[in-house]
């Protein structure tokens, strides 16, 4: 097959998304495919004509996560870029060269719809959901809309726009987050009304919009479904404070646990809340939904992943491992269902 990876981007999970591209390249490449690398913010400024029969692996000099704090500053230098297409010189065409495009992308613009909608208007195949489906996941506030209606636990929470007066109040210790976002970028926990405007400043740094919910103490587990199948449940433990994006990046900062050591009853509950959130929000190919579960034993569903991590410390390639799938069979499953 002739497979474009895509990867980069400019959203706050940039370079998370350079570390699951380059990843998933190496998996394909190893599974004997013609695969290139492509970072779709800088794009390939050569001659595309013949990138694939030259293999030209472009994006050579992008790299993985390395530490434990994220560059947030240069993303946000990228954004004021102004003018610039989204799409960087020769993206668009090499990718109408292959026969289907991996999207190793995460965060806004990439992961909410708007690359698959260009997609599917220029006849571009790419692996993973919709763009309708990716738009109500990645909206942490519709989500939850979505999930009431369908009954799927979720913990009580509410929405608020800048600028706007904050008139429901969530109990304190509240989560509070970007709306829109990936990889805990913009999410704090508040346990007074000082911790909690400090919270709402972060969050409307990187969205309009913030979700304010119930804090639930308890155990962190996800969930992936694939082709409406859920995998095994993983367990997440940080050693130190919550999963943010030190602890879901930093090696050695989390404990991680698949099959997770729960009864079987309450991971297959956890399966079928997943399943069930993959067909509520109109899921495609395969997505990975995020749980607590407090003391009592009840689950809440946090949210669904719909261009989940794939880098080294990520939870879908665990659970796919635990059921004998390796990463690089994993990379071709998901491809295989964006053919189908
Ligand atoms: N947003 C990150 C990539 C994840 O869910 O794995
Ligand atoms: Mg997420």
């Amino acid at each position: 097959m002739k497979i474009v990876v895509l990867g980069g981007g400019i959203s706050t999970e940039r370079d998370v998304s350079l570390s699951s591209s380059r990843m998933i390249y190496e998996a394909l490449k190893k599974k004997g495919h013609q695969a290139i690398l492509l970072d779709v913010y800088l794009g390939y400024e050569g001659d595309y004509e013949d990138i694939f029969e030259k293999n030209i692996d472009w994006a050579e000099n992008i790299g993985g996560i390395t530490e434990s704090n994220p560059d947030i500053s240069s993303i946000k230098a990228l954004r004021k870029d102004g003018g610039k297409s989204f799409f960087g010189p020769g993206v668009i065409p090499v990718c109408q060269m292959a026969d289907v495009v991996f999207l190793g992308l995460h965060g806004e613009d990439g992961e909410n719809g708007k690359v698959q909608a260009a997609f599917d208007l220029l006849g571009i195949r790419y692996t993973g959901t919709d763009y309708v489906s990716s738009a109500l996941a990645m909206d942490k506030s519709l989500a939850k809309e979505l999930f009431a209606f369908h009954s799927i636990p979720t913990p009580a929470g509410t929405h608020l726009k800048k600028g706007e007066e904050s008139t429901q109040r969530v109990p304190f210790p509240c989560v509070v987050k970007a709306c829109r976002g990936g990889s805990s970028v913009g999410v704090c926990i508040a346990h007074d009304d000082k911790e909690y405007q400090a919270a709402l400043k972060e969050a409307f740094l990187y969205d309009e919009e913030a979700v304010i919910e119930q804090y639930i103490q308890g155990r962190e587990f996800s969930c992936a479904v694939i082709d409406g199948k859920a995998l095994p449940v993983i367990e997440i433990a940080p050693l130190t404070g919550f999963y943010d994006y030190k602890n879901k990046y930093q090696a050695g900062s989390t404990i991680e646990t698949c099959p997770a050591d729960l009864p079987k009853e309450k991971a297959e509950e956890m399966q079928a809340i997943s399943e069930k959130v993959f067909s509520a929000l109109r899921l495609k190919q395969y997505a990975r939904m995020d749980f607590m579960m407090d003391g009592d034993g009840k689950l809440y569903c946090l949210e669904a992943n719909t261009l989940p991590g794939m880098t080294p410390t990520s939870l879908i390639p665990q659970e796919a491992q635990a059921m004998g799938v390796s990463f690089e069979d994993l990379c071709e499953w998901i491809m295989e269902l964006a053919l189908k």
